[in-house]
């Protein structure tokens, strides 16, 4: 008889529906149960659409029948778990600021930073008031990238926060202050008021956009820090080699938990553009991002090229859309602002007037 660790092993061999990972490797497959002449099988597809629910319980039903010869598979799909509560959309309660996006990633190290960096220079660009908040506190580096210009900021002036001004953007980062040689270890209560001074006591002035940094995750921590401040929406960010659908479902979660739209997915890494020839290769093979938004039925928002210029522009402090902005690389980032504030304006957030 077969046993439950075997039938998984097994189910490994069904790949999920238009991908090439399998559907164990997914995270879909919760529980296995094995009787005398019986399976039963809990698979948890997240959001995924009917047709894939649909052609996953049938390949698993066919798999399962070979392998154990029982004619009893009995398949329970556990459904995606309601969003907690879903609000119309709320106007930021910050005076002067008309959007906040918060920009997520199921994973650390996936370009979060470089993309939230860029995003607000290409929306600074294309002519809006844009601030940056770094609430990455375990791991602020907004200083880094948009050039340590920590002297213009972080400073108190009388009881409002100067933020550091930047390429003509305001930023605030728990860097500015941790630089200042106060080594200080965070808990949660801490984090939250110090986020609470970042959006309220910061002087941000007029913006149409805050771009929010959030720490890589989905988690409680992350969820703590979105539900600070009523949000416009929310980026996803993911990459080709690590394309998980379960991560971008997680992080679509986590936006719906807290009452926002989820904008859109952007898949960064996404291909290289060889400098001399203008070749591109497709290291990981792309579109895995279009694709899994798709999936989801959330707009996928665009790709950004793997580029050394990328991230040498990032670490030098002189981000690529304001260094190099003719390129392709910044015009990548140009798009992705264009259809972040398409997004934006679909649901309804430009046109509200702001509360005093
Ligand atoms: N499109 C890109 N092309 C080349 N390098 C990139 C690209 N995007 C990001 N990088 C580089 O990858 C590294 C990680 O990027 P980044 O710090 O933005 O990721 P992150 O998701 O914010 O990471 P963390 O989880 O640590 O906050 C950096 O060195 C960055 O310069
Ligand atoms: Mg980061």
């Amino acid at each position: 008889m077969a046993t439950p660790q075997e039938i998984l092993n097994d189910l490994k061999n069904i790949p999920y529906p238009g991908y090439s990972r399998d559907i164990v490797s997914f995270g879909i497959v919760r529980d296995i149960e094995v009787g005398s002449d019986a399976v039963k099988v809990h698979l948890a597809p997240g959001g995924a659409n009917d047709e894939a629910v649909e052609e996953i319980r049938k390949q698993v039903d066919a798999r399962i029948r070979a392998l154990t010869g029982f004619d009893k598979v009995e398949i329970a799909i556990e459904a995606a778990p309601p969003p907690k509560h879903r609000e119309p959309p709320r106007r930021t309660d910050i005076e002067g600021i008309k959007n906040i996006i918060a920009v997520a990633s199921g994973k650390g190290g996936v370009g979060k930073s470089t993309v939230a960096v860029n995003l607000a220079l290409a929306l600074k660009a294309s002519g809006k008031k844009v601030g940056l908040l770094d609430a990455d506190v375990y791991g602020p580096s907004i200083p880094l990238m948009l050039g340590d210009n920590s002297d213009s900021g972080g400073s108190n002036e009388g009881d409002r926060i100067k933020p550091m001004l930047s390429h003509g953007i305001p930023a605030i980062s728990l860097g500015l202050f941790i630089n200042r040689g106060q080594p200080v270890i965070w808990r949660g209560p801490m984090i939250t008021k110090l986020l609470t001074q970042f959006f309220r006591e910061v002087e941000w002035g007029e913006l149409d956009y805050l771009v929010l940094d959030l720490p890589p995750g989905t988690g409680d921590a992350q969820l703590t820090i979105a539900q600070q401040v009523p949000l416009a929406g929310g980026v996803i960010v993911t990459t080709p080699q690590d394309v998980a659908l379960l991560d971008v479902q997680r992080g679509i979660t986590m936006f719906q938990q807290v009452g926002a739209p989820v904008l859109g997915v952007v898949e960064n890494m996404s291909y290289h553009l060889c400098p001399e020839c203008g070749h591109r290769s497709e290291i990981f093979g792309h579109g895995g991002g279009a694709k899994m938004a798709g999936e989801s039925e959330i707009p996928f928002l665009g790709e950004i090229p793997l580029a050394r210029q990328i991230r040498e522009t990032s670490d030098s402090g002189q981000p690529i859309v304001v260094s190099a902005p003719d390129s392709d690389h910044a015009k990548a980032f140009m798009a992705l602002a264009q259809r972040v504030q398409t997004e934006v304006e679909k649901h309804g957030r430009m046109d509200l007037p702001l509360v005093h």
